[in-house]
C-alpha cells in the first residue's frame, strides 16, 4: 500500500514538467532544428532569389542562436513581439498561395513562441555570443538578387527587346507558327513579362549552367537551327542585353556573388524597341555580313534617341532594322518610350559604325570603340511607323 503511493507520487513528479508550458529549449529543439534542418526553402524565398535564407538564422544550440540573434538586434528581450527577426518571417507578398501561407505562419509561430519564451531566461540573456548568423554576404548581393531587382532587370533586357521575336512568339500574331510547330513557339506571355520570365526559366530556354548556351540565345543567332532563320548577331546590343540577363540570372541562383564589386555593372540608359524601320542603301557590297550600327541623334543635341544594330546584306548593298529609342535611366522620357515607343518629326542626324574585323562577334563583352565610326548623315523625317514605311538614308560616302 505505502509503495503504491511512493510510486503515485513518483510519476506525478515526472510527469508534471511535461504538462506545463515547453520550455524555451524544447520549442527550440521540436520547432526551430526542424527549420535549420529542412533541404527544403523557406518563406523568405517568395522574394529573395538567394542571398538570405531563414535557416541562416539558426545556430545549432538555443544559446549560440540566441546570443547571436540578440547580438544583431534581431531580438528584443524588453518587447520580444517586436523583435525585428519577426518582422522579416511576417513580410509577405501581395499575392501568395495558401501553402506557402501556412509555411510562413508556422515559421512565425515557432519563433514567436521560442523568443517569448527565451528571453525570460536571464542565463540566455547573459550568454556571450561566439558564433554569427544570419547572411554571409553584403545587403548590395541581397538587394540584387531581391525577385522584384531581377523583374526590373529582365523588363530592362529582354522584354524590351522580344518585340524582335513577337510575330513568331506571341500568342496574339503567331497562329501561322503555332499550327506548324506546336503550342511550345508561343514562349512570350502577352503583356506579362513576369510570366514571361518564368515560363524562359521554367522550360529551360534559359541555361542556368552555361547561360551562353541558352536557347534565348542560340535559337535566334541560327548557332543551332531556327525557324525564324538570323534574327540577332552574336555581339549585337540585343544579344548582348540577353546575354547579360541570362548570365546574372545564372550568377544569382547559383550563388556566385559574394561581394558588391561582383556584381554587374547597371547601364545608364534604357532601351525600348519600336516598330519604327530604319534603312541605310548603297552600303559597301565587302561588308556582306559585317554587324552595322546606327545612332540616332537630334540634330544638335548629343543625346542619342535611337539605336539599331545588324547585319548588312551585301549583295543589295543594305542595310535595315527597327529602331530601339533610348533614354537615360531616370530620366521622364524613360517611362514614356516604355509607353509609347514613338519619336518626334524633325532634324536628326545619323551615326554610322562598322564592326569590321568581327571584334564584337567573337567577344560579347567587348564594345563599340572611335574604330568601328564611319560617318555621319543629317535628314528629316516624321518617323511613320511600320515596315513599309521606313526612313531612308545614303550611307555616307
Ligand atoms: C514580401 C517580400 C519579402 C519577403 C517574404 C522577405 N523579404 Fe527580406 N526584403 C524585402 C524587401 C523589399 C527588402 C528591401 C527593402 C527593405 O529593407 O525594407 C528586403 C530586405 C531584406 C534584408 C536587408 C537587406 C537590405 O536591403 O538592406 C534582409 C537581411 C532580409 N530582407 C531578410 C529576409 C529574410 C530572412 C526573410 C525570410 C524570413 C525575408 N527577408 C523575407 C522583401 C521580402
Ligand atoms: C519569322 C518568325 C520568327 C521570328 C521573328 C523569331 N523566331 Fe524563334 N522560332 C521560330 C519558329 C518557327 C520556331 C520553331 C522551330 C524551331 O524550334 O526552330 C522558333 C523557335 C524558337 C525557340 C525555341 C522555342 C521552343 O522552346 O520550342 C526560341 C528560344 C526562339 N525561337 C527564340 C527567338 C528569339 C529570341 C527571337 C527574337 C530575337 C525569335 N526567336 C524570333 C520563328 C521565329
Amino acid at each position: 500500500m505505502r509503495a503504491v503511493l511512493i510510486l503515485g507520487s513518483y510519476l506525478l513528479l515526472v510527469i508534471q514538467p511535461v504538462a506545463s508550458a515547453q520550455t524555451s529549449e524544447e520549442i527550440f529543439e521540436k520547432r526551430l532544428l526542424p527549420i535549420f534542418q529542412s533541404p527544403k526553402p523557406s518563406s523568405c524565398t517568395e522574394c529573395h532569389l538567394s542571398g538570405v535564407e531563414l535557416k541562416q538564422y539558426i545556430l545549432p544550440t538555443q544559446e549560440a542562436t540566441f546570443a547571436a540573434l540578440l547580438k544583431m538586434k534581431m531580438i528584443d528581450t524588453e518587447h520580444p513581439e517586436k523583435s525585428k527577426i519577426l518582422e522579416f518571417i511576417a513580410r509577405a507578398p501581395d499575392s501568395e498561395s495558401l501553402v506557402s501561407k501556412k509555411m510562413r505562419q508556422q515559421e512565425l509561430d515557432a519563433f514567436k513562441s521560442w523568443i517569448l519564451a527565451a528571453s525570460k531566461d536571464p542565463e540566455l540573456r547573459n550568454t556571450k555570443a561566439t558564433a554569427k548568423a544570419g547572411p554571409t554576404v553584403p545587403d548590395e548581393v541581397i538587394r540584387h538578387a531581391r525577385k522584384d531587382r531581377v523583374l526590373q532587370s529582365f523588363v530592362d533586357n529582354v522584354w524590351s527587346e522580344v518585340g524582335r521575336c513577337a510575330a513568331c512568339h506571341s500568342p496574339d500574331r503567331n497562329q501561322k507558327q503555332v499550327k506548324e510547330h506546336g503550342d511550345s513557339v508561343s514562349w512570350i506571355m502577352l503583356d506579362a513579362p513576369q510570366a514571361t520570365m518564368n515560363y524562359l526559366i521554367e522550360n529551360e530556354i534559359l541555361n542556368t549552367d552555361n547561360p551562353e548556351k541558352s536557347y534565348l540565345l542560340l535559337k535566334p543567332t541560327n548557332q543551332i537551327e531556327h525557324g525564324g532563320g538570323v534574327k540577332l548577331k552574336v555581339g549585337d546590343r540585343t544579344y548582348k542585353q540577353f546575354l547579360k540577363f541570362a548570365t546574372d540570372y545564372a550568377h544569382i541562383v547559383n550563388d556566385d556573388y559574394k561581394t558588391a564589386e561582383m556584381l554587374p555593372e547597371q547601364s545608364n540608359e534604357v532601351s525600348q524597341v519600336s516598330e519604327i524601320w530604319f534603312k541605310v542603301t548603297g552600303v559597301p557590297e565587302k561588308y556582306h555580313q559585317k554587324l552595322l550600327k546606327v545612332d540616332i541623334y537630334r540634330a544638335g543635341n548629343d543625346r542619342r534617341v535611337a539605336t539599331a544594330d545588324r547585319q548588312i546584306f551585301g549583295p543589295k548593298q543594305l542595310w535595315q532594322n527597327h529602331l530601339s529609342l533610348t533614354a537615360p535611366r531616370d530620366s521622364k522620357r524613360a517611362q514614356e518610350i516604355r509607353r509609347i515607343a514613338k519619336l518626334p518629326p524633325g532634324e536628326y542626324v545619323a551615326r554610322i559604325s562598322i564592326d569590321k574585323t568581327d571584334r564584337l562577334e567573337r567577344n560579347p563583352d567587348a564594345d563599340w570603340t572611335e574604330d568601328d565610326y564611319i560617318g555621319q548623315v543629317p535628314f528629316r523625317t516624321d518617323w511613320p511607323p511600320g515596315y513599309g514605311r521606313m526612313t531612308v538614308i545614303e550611307y555616307p560616302h
